[in-house]
């Protein structure tokens, strides 16, 4: 049997890694500054990661949801308490798409409505209303396409304010990302994120906060949408959850009520899921990772922007875009191939960073050497030619 060829992938194969450092079949080392797209949050193979998930694998790997589970309990108390949301709820399931699904479901179940607001250039997933949510047709399939929709421009009050006198009394839910990562790394406006929060309370709609990416440390809080300093009613995660073993879920606020059988499914919360997920939160808290986090974002941004070359630095923490000049259209691929780093992207031609939230000062560094080496590589041009 083949592979479904659906990833356009870069021939390498990964045997080992440590950190933000990973090692191919060849023995070539690598800087990993993608995080396997912001999933690896503690680092590669933490120690006390593999020795938590082990002792769980050698215990028992799996029962379902109809016994306790007590590592549930512990990882709903210790995700509660690192986030500041010791009220909330938690749902537990397998993947991002997963808990968006199960986030605007509730919305509707809660309300008794059916519409969605999301934005341009916004990624919610690839299942049915997460994909119908997310703006770009080309991932659509036709069973997916909904009426139930309204896209919205990204950090426009006023659409806004509009939309919701129009069809105020049919939203079910706003759902949006603190900072747009698939879309290129756009920071929500934090007055933006505060007139959602009024709105919504205002017609009785559901506040989702996407956190999936952006989330769980990465920005430099626990959800980039903090820095508004308002709360969500529902804020949906994965990727830096698991650091790399799926799980995601939604932190539900306390004014929404349960009812048995409303949400479920077969592997959400498992056990080797919720002992990597508490592992993850250890790590953070006892290496102080959100800190850092913020710490090697500033000196990355402050670094890439005193190049000079690289325009429209942004993003929040270790959650960082820039465009690089049309000329260096191959700075990502000679980042990879010449200087042995990885890096993400966004079309049309973004580079993301969203390496380990425990990125190290001199790795840090070393990438900065290493974007300086390939963009002077270039010849010089008239674009980048500082007056
Ligand atoms: C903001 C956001 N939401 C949801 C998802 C979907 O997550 P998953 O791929 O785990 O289903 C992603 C994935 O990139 C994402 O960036």
């Amino acid at each position: 049997m083949r592979l479904f060829d659906v990833y356009p992938i870069n021939d390498i194969a990964i045997e080992r890694a440590l950190g933000s450092t990973v090692w191919d079949d060849k023995g070539t080392e690598y800087l990993d500054m993608y995080g396997g797209h912001a999933v690896i949050s503690i680092g590669h193979t933490h120690p006390h990661y593999v020795r938590r998930i082990t002792e769980q694998l050698s215990r028992y790997g799996f029962y379902s949801n109809s016994v306790r589970i007590p590592a549930q309990e512990e990882l709903a108390s210790l995700l509660g308490r690192v986030s500041g949301r010791d009220d909330y709820q938690l749902f537990l399931c397998n993947s991002g798409a997963e808990a968006n699904e199960n986030a605007l479901k509730l919305a509707s179940f809660l309300t008794g409505r059916s519409r969605v607001v999301a934005f341009r250039r916004g990624f919610h997933g690839r299942t049915s209303l997460a994909v119908a949510a997310t703006d770009n047709p080309a991932i659509v399939a036709p069973v997916n396409r909904t009426e139930n929709v309204t896209f919205l421009p990204f950090n426009d009050a006023q659409a806004l304010e509009d939309c919701f006198r129009r069809e105020g009394d049919r939203i079910a839910a706003v759902i949006i990302e603190g900072i747009q990562g698939v879309g290129g790394i756009h920071v929500a406006d934090d007055e933006f994120l505060r007139r959602i929060r009024e709105l919504c309370d205002r017609h009785g709609a559901v506040y989702v906060a996407d956190a999936v990416q952006c989330g769980y440390g990465r920005s430099g809080r626990f959800f980039s949408h903090d820095y508004a300093g308002v709360d969500a009613d529902i804020y949906s995660v994965a990727k830096g959850m698991g650091n790399g073993f799926p799980i995601g879920g939604i932190l539900i606020a306390p004014h929404i009520q349960p009812r048995h059988s409303m949400l479920g499914t077969t592997f959400g919360g498992n056990p080797l899921a919720c002992a990597a997920a508490l592992a993850v939160l250890e790590v953070m808290e006892s290496e102080n990772l959100m800190q850092n986090a913020a710490r090697m974002g500033g000196l990355l941004m402050d670094g890439i922007r005193g190049l000079g070359t690289m325009q429209n630095v942004r993003g929040r923490g270790l959650m960082i875009g820039f465009d690089p000049p049309a000329h260096m259209k191959d700075l990502r691929k000679n980042l990879l191939t010449k200087q042995h780093v990885f890096t993400g992207e966004a079309k049309p031609s973004v580079v993301r960073l969203l390496p380990s939230l425990a990125l190290s000062e001199a790795d840090a560094l070393r990438f900065l050497q290493a974007l300086r080496t390939e963009a002077e590589a270039f010849p010089t041009h008239p674009e980048t030619t500082k007056p």
